[in-house]
């Protein structure tokens, strides 16, 4: 017998032992990325098929975040965020880790990873809403019909905005026709970043975007190269603007200045 026809057999025989049809197996395998060689590891333990259905959510649940922040990082897994996070901005990393929902600012040199960090809560936030609407929808393994899973696109965009795109958007909207739908889910989205906010250096409309969420009581976490002091002094963005990144409805948020020892 080739190879092929034994995997076939193989594949038969576990889609019998479940109740499913072949095809609808090599689907679930498919959709929760399990290539042939872990598929055949996985069958020597009696739970795979729970293992399987498992790894189908959640790989259902990968799919609708998949487009949260800029593209570049999409491809980083929170196991590899943390990672690089330990090697060069170990208090980002502490904040990510027992980050609880609050607003917060994150300060510090290039490249200490405080974009990556606001990307990993901000994923792990839709994560949880993207579980809620599975539930909601009453979606499983089981919603494979008709040769196809029903509607499983990306739907989580709209919680990442860098400062300077709230601008480019803004400036691509036509003048009369209210705002640009880049400025309005960066004010009323559950939890937003906004990266890097001293860049550009018109602040008019981060403040506006910061009032709005204020005011609705929204968290927002915001990134920048500056230190606290020169952020929030009257040079910049001046000690209300501060005030409205770190309270939330009287609690205050978590400020991560990492400059190492400098
Ligand atoms: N897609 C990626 N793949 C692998 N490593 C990455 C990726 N994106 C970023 N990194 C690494 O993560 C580190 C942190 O990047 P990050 O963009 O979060 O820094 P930052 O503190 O926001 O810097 P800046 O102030 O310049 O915005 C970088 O030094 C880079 O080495
Ligand atoms: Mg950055």
């Amino acid at each position: 017998m080739s190879n092929e026809a034994r995997k076939e057999t193989t594949l038969e025989c576990c889609a019998r032992e479940v109740g499913i049809h072949p095809s609808t197996l090599r689907n679930y395998l498919e959709h929760a990325r399990w290539r042939s060689a872990k598929f055949h590891a996985a069958i020597k333990q009696p739970n795979w098929w729970e293992r399987l259905q498992h790894d189908v959510i959640e790989a259902e649940l990968d799919r609708r975040v998949s487009d949260v922040g800029p593209p570049g990082f999409a491809a980083l897994t929170d196991e590899q965020i943390l990672a690089i996070l330990a090697e060069r901005g170990p208090q980002v990393r502490q904040w990510v880790e027992t980050y609880d929902g609050r607003s917060a600012v994150l300060l510090g040199p290039t490249g200490i990873g405080k974009s990556i960090a606001a990307f990993c809560v901000l994923r792990r936030a839709k994560r949880v809403e993207a579980r809620q609407e599975l539930k909601r929808e009453g979606w499983s393994p089981a919603s494979y019909q008709d040769d196809r899973w029903p509607d499983s696109e990306s739907r989580f965009r709209g919680g990442w905005i860098a400062a300077q795109d709230l601008l480019v958007a803004q400036r691509g909207h036509p003048l009369g026709q209210g705002e640009a739908s880049e400025v309005r889910k960066a004010k009323t989205g559950r939890l937003v970043v906004i990266d890097d906010i001293t860049w550009p250096t018109r602040h008019d409309l981060t403040r506006e975007v910061m009032a709005a969420r204020y005011d609705a009581g929204l968290p927002t976490i915001v990134t920048a190269g500056e230190r606290m002091a020169r952020l929030f002094g009257a040079d910049m963005f001046g000690d209300a603007f501060g005030r409205r990144c770190l309270d939330l409805r009287g609690e205050q948020g978590d400020v991560v200045e990492d400059f190492g020892g400098k």
